[in-house]
């Protein structure tokens, strides 16, 4: 079901559902003539749908993608050229990028095409990426006399580790999607015909679980790259104990004893 807002001059919204009706929250970035280079709009109204799906009841999950040939190519260079440091100062272009980090619900980046300097740190600000096999994932800013500006040089660096995150910043290459799947950032390669249906059935499958689970699980997990084995592991324990407090928790379980499908009230 289709129901892009007309205020989205660059990107696509819609919804899918799952066979109990539970929603995923699908925005696909369309910028294709300039390979969905991400200009200032294009991530205000990205954090926009993003913002607008974690608040939604009906939806348990979202998924980011472009088109197939590119994720997309970075940042937007034309807008950047001209622009002063001063100007980036002020403009704090990479606030967005800040939001992003603080939606409560799972992302997934459905890759394909280029993925390439804030591209790729977009993919790695998600929460799962699933990539079609000729994707090329790559950090190309050194080339452009800069370096990753939206997370690359730490998000990178913990999800494939520092010898592997050097190389692909201080050459700008690009890497496939087998590559990046043996360096563990990417979950799951799949044929460049159905990248975007495995995705969508990724989706799906977590959006049918209970969301309080959903956004404390990732809550989680993010921790892990912020804080101490002692600290994560009270907070994942608080998390734990806090969920008891939930219906769903009583549901889940009760639901299993009686051995019947549970039916989640997202409460
Ligand atoms: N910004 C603006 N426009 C871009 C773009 C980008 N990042 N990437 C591609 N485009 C535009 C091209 O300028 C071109 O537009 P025109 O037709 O008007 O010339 C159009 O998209 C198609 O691109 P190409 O003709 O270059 O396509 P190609 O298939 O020959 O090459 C490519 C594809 C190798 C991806 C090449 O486009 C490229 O190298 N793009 C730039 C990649 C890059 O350096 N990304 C990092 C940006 S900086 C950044 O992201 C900072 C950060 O950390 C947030």
């Amino acid at each position: 079901m289709s129901e892009n807002s007309p205020s989205y001059k660059n990107i696509l919204v819609s919804r899918l559902s799952n066979s109990k009706g539970l929603m995923v929250g699908m925005i696909q970035l369309n910028r294709p003539d300039v390979l969905n280079a991400l200009n200032i709009e294009t991530m205000g109204e990205l954090l926009n749908a993003l913002e607008a799906f974690d608040k939604d009841k009906e939806i348990g999950c979202m998924l980011i993608t472009g088109n197939q040939k590119a994720f997309a190519a970075g940042a937007d260079i034309k807008e950047m050229a001209s622009q002063s440091a001063i100007d980036m100062y002020i403009r704090d272009q990479f606030a967005t990028w800040d939001k992003i980090r603080k939606i409560k619900k799972p992302i997934i980046a459905a890759a394909s095409g280029f993925v390439l300097g804030g591209g790729c740190e977009l993919t790695l600000t998600c929460d799962i990426i699933v990539a079609a096999e000729s994707t090329k994932f790559g950090q190309p800013e050194i080339k452009l006399g800069v370096i990753p500006g939206a997370g690359g040089t730490q998000r990178l660096t913990r999800a494939i580790g520092k010898a592997k995150a050097m190389e692909m910043i201080l050459t700008g290459r690009m890497y496939t999607a087998k590559e990046m799947f043996d360096a563990g950032m990417v979950s799951r390669v799949v044929d460049d015909e159905v990248y975007l249906e495995e995705a969508q059935a990724l989706a799906k499958e977590i959006a049918s679980m209970p969301v309080l689970a959903l956004q404390m699980a990732k809550e989680s997990v993010l921790k892990s790259f912020d804080t101490t084995i002692e600290g994560g592991l009270e907070f994942e324990r608080k998390c734990f104990y806090l969920l008891f407090a939930s219906e769903d928790m009583k549901e889940g379980m009760n639901a299993f004893i009686e051995k019947r499908k549970p039916n989640w009230k997202g409460k």
